[in-house]
């Protein structure tokens, strides 16, 4: 079983409600959102009033991927705004387990995110206390990026790390996927998956989300 995860930094901003309508339609299941504050990665993009009044239109889970500098001052807030699911990236937080704790107090899922050139190593100690990992796949920043190969062992091994420590988190992946590598990426291990291009790319996201699911299924 996985979900798919549309980010809609893809989408059409001038159509929000009817994108996310759209991904719905095609079966999605959660709303990936990127939020970017040009300090932790070289853009800028959305925030909070943007997350409330998607709240106001849709049922979806809300993802909110905090690509910023001390999210702790801010993760608690994305909660407050409606977001059922907050992310905060190891490299950005020196109080990592008090930021994924002030997260579930205020009622969402806890993820921790990971750039491509960090160890796993480094979130073993979070693992308790996180509710999901989000693996980048990417070098997190933009959308429509070329999907790093190695990010598929890097998966397996993550896979394997939170299965024989017996931890409940589970593995999200972001950045680069497609329905070429959809199939082997939830091989892997991957239970939600983010497609950005991919789905808004071609102008018909619901079509590619019905795609995604149908090519990820193939063997599983
Ligand atoms: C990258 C973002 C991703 C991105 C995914 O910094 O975190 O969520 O929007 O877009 P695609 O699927 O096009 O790589
Ligand atoms: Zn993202």
């Amino acid at each position: 079983m996985f979900e798919i995860a549309p980010s809609i930094l893809s989408a059409d901003f001038t159509r929000l409600g009817d994108e996310i309508e759209a991904v719905r339609a095609g079966g999605a299941t959660v709303l990936h959102v990127d939020v970017m504050d040009g300090q932790f990665v070289p853009n800028i993009t959305i925030g909070l009033p943007v997350v409330r009044s998607i709240r106001k239109v849709t049922d979806m889970t809300i993802d909110t991927h905090l690509m910023i500098e001390n999210p702790g001052q801010y993760a608690a807030k994305f909660a407050e705004a409606g977001a059922n699911m907050v992310s905060v990236h190891v490299e950005a937080d020196r109080h990592l387990n008090r930021t994924l704790a002030s997260i579930r107090e205020a009622g969402a899922k806890a993820g921790v995110a990971i750039n491509p050139a960090t160890p796993l190593v480094a979130l073993e100690e979070s693992l308790p206390f996180a509710d999901f990992i989000l693996l980048m796949s990417v070098n997190p920043g933009f959308g429509g990026q070329k999907f790093i190969s190695t990010s598929v062992s890097k998966l397996r091994r993550l896979r394997r790390m939170i299965d024989d420590g017996g931890f409940a988190a589970r593995i999200e992946i972001d950045g680069g996927i497609d329905d070429n590598n959809i199939n082997t990426i939830v091989e892997s291990g991957a239970e939600i998956i983010v497609a950005g291009s991919a789905v808004f790319g071609d102008g018909e996201p619901e079509a590619a989300v019905r795609n995604l699911l149908a090519k990820g299924s193939v063997f599983v």
